[in-house]
């Protein structure tokens, strides 16, 4: 498709997906501190190579403006997530875009948006997608942001909302600062569980090959009603979060158990801003965003029959308290759906404060 000097390609060599991979590194670099892709695992997926892709269709595609790489996306029909919830919804994922390329970020959009429009998908939503995509963030753009989550330009926003989109969901995160006083606290809010009979354990304890499938199980539980999940399953999360099992993630990660079975569980990490973001030489984090002293419970998930007991806040605090016995004074509660008034309280009853806000886009066809 030819506009002026713009071109969009649907791309599948390998060449091209590496290109499509680096395109962050021209957008971001400039930055004091962002988090780079992992180029190999995104080529993989472009390529059809990673397990989630046996539930997809993708096509990626690139904008040029003459011979410049300057907007990149992918259309996705994601066959677990429309046969959960019954929904012909496409997927956008990937998206990104230098700034000042309001026309190529356009036809871009337009191409991918037909290109599900041909696969009889009535919708397309961008920033949400189980293990595939996080929204786009609506304040803090010169911060690094919390672990998973894109600091995309302003940029964006207009972009989408030219291409016809609309807000669909707003999402906060939160952080807690891990004072005394507050670790005294969850010490009471473990202590309260463990005297009802549930015992939170952390996944090294449990045994961590045993607690990635019970998370998967109760993720999977949990979250069958919550906005935007899609199932997921124990083959593809075991080799994905297996490689941590020697890391401070087995120790911050939660399992609940009543009687036996688990009744919940919590995925956290510790900081992973000195391995994973890259920072322009000279540049230190707030110790609230990074620099080994946030960690980040990123995903909770208590059943539905042992809600509202104090269960999902003792796992958090359990983790919370790990963390900060491991130098991190702050604690990260990351993405909330705004309505989800459940897990905000949750991380309100944890102390934590709403530090960072996200959109995602959704457009009826
Ligand atoms: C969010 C979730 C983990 C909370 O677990 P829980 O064990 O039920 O929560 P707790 O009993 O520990 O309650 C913690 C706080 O949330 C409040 N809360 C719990 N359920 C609530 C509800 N349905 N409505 C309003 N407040 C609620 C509690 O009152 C408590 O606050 P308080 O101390 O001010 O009274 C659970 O609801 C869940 O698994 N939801 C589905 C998955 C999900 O949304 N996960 C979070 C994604 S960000």
């Amino acid at each position: 498709m030819c506009a002026q000097t713009i071109r969009i390609e649907r791309i599948g060599t390998r060449d091209r997906f590496e290109d499509f991979a680096r395109l962050p590194f021209e957008i971001y670099s400039g930055r004091d501190a962002w988090w780079p892709p992992d180029i190999h695992n995104e080529v993989d997926l472009l390529a059809g190579r990673a397990l989630i892709a046996a539930h997809l269709d993708l096509c990626p595609f690139c904008a040029w403006r003459d011979s410049k790489l300057v907007a990149r996306v992918s259309a996705v029909v994601n066959y677990r997530y429309n046969e959960h919830w019954n929904e012909k919804l496409g997927q956008l994922i990937h998206f990104e875009a230098l700034p000042g390329e309001d026309e190529a970020a356009a036809a871009l959009l337009d191409e991918a948006v037909n290109w599900l429009m041909q696969r009889g998908m009535r919708g397309a939503r961008s920033g949400f997608a189980a293990f595939l995509d996080y929204p786009y963030n609506i304040d803090n753009y010169s911060e690094l942001p919390s672990f998973l989550l894109r600091g995309n330009p302003d940029c964006y926003h207009r972009y989408f909302k030219n291409a016809h989109f609309q807000t669909e969901k707003g999402q906060v995160d939160y952080t807690a600062a891990l004072t005394p006083q507050i670790l005294t606290r969850y010490r009471q809010m473990v202590d309260a569980a463990h005297r009802s009979g549930v015992a939170i354990r952390s996944w090294r304890e449990y045994g961590f090959l045993a607690a990635i499938d019970v998370w998967t199980d109760v993720t999977n539980s949990a979250f069958a009603r919550h906005w935007g999940w899609n199932p997921v399953s124990r083959e593809e999360v075991r080799p994905m979060l297996l490689p941590l099992a020697g890391t401070l993630v087995g120790d911050l990660s939660m399992v609940a158990v009543e009687a036996g079975s688990p009744i919940g569980a919590v995925f956290s990490v510790p900081d992973l801003s000195g391995m994973l973001a890259q920072l322009r030489s000279g540049v230190r984090l707030k110790p609230e965003r990074g620099g080994g002293t946030r960690g980040a419970l990123i995903n909770i998930g208590v059943l539905d029959t042992a809600r509202s007991r104090g269960i999902g806040r003792a796992m958090a605090a359990r983790s919370f308290t790990t963390m900060a016995e491991h130098r991190m004074s702050y604690a990260g509660y990351t993405l909330v759906l705004d309505d989800n008034w459940p897990s905000r309280r949750t991380a309100e009853s944890l102390g934590a404060r709403v530090t960072g806000n996200f959109v995602s886009y959704r457009r009826d066809f």
